[in-house]
């Protein structure tokens, strides 16, 4: 193959690589007006969030105190309480307390644009899903296998 069609072909495979790893960019609705997902991933290390979560793409965000924040663009609910939604994640970003009481998440004391940063990045985890979460199967779409009840929520191999 020539230099320059190998080169053409570049872009190509970095978003089939990126595509891959889960982390293109969030739909419209789960993008973060004023957040830089590069900061965010700084600043979640900064911050030591990986001391209780595990974070794709965070160097040694590996624990399970917290719930895992992997595929966090396909999560319905932040904290149990709101919507997923840019605005709600970084409210409870900036006061865990006020969006769930009793959380055991610590308010960190973050700066909001840190938290806007911050959100940024996590929605570049995991794509919202083609069909909501919990969708029933539609009659005779569960092929041979036994019907299960629910949609499978995780249509991509693990990582
Ligand atoms: C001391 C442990 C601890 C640290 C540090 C921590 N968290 Fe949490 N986090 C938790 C716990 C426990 C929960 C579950 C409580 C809840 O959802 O109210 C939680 C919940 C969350 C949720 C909601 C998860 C869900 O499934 O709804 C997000 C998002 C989150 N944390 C992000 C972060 C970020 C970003 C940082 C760093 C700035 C961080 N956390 C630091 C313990 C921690």
């Amino acid at each position: 193959m020539s230099q320059a069609r190998c080169h053409a072909m570049l872009p190509l495979l970095a978003s089939l690589v990126l595509g891959a790893c889960g982390e293109a960019a969030p739909p419209a609705e789960l993008q973060v007006a004023g957040g830089d997902a590069g900061r965010g991933r700084l600043a979640i290390a900064e911050h030591g969030c990986g001391a209780c979560h595990v974070i794709p793409g965070i160097p040694g965000a590996v624990s399970w105190v917290g719930p895992p924040l992997m595929e966090w663009a396909r999560r319905s609910y932040v904290g149990g309480r709101l919507p997923n939604a840019p605005q709600n994640l970084v409210a409870f970003l900036l006061d865990p307390q006020a969006i769930s009481p009793g959380s055991a998440m610590p308010d960190l004391a973050l700066r909001e644009a840190e938290a806007l940063d911050i959100a940024a990045y996590l929605y570049t985890l995991g794509r919202a899903p083609a069909v909501p979460p919990g969708q029933p199967l539609a009659p005779g779409e569960a092929g041979t296998q036994p019907e299960p009840r629910l949609r499978p929520r995780f249509d991509r191999p693990a990582q």
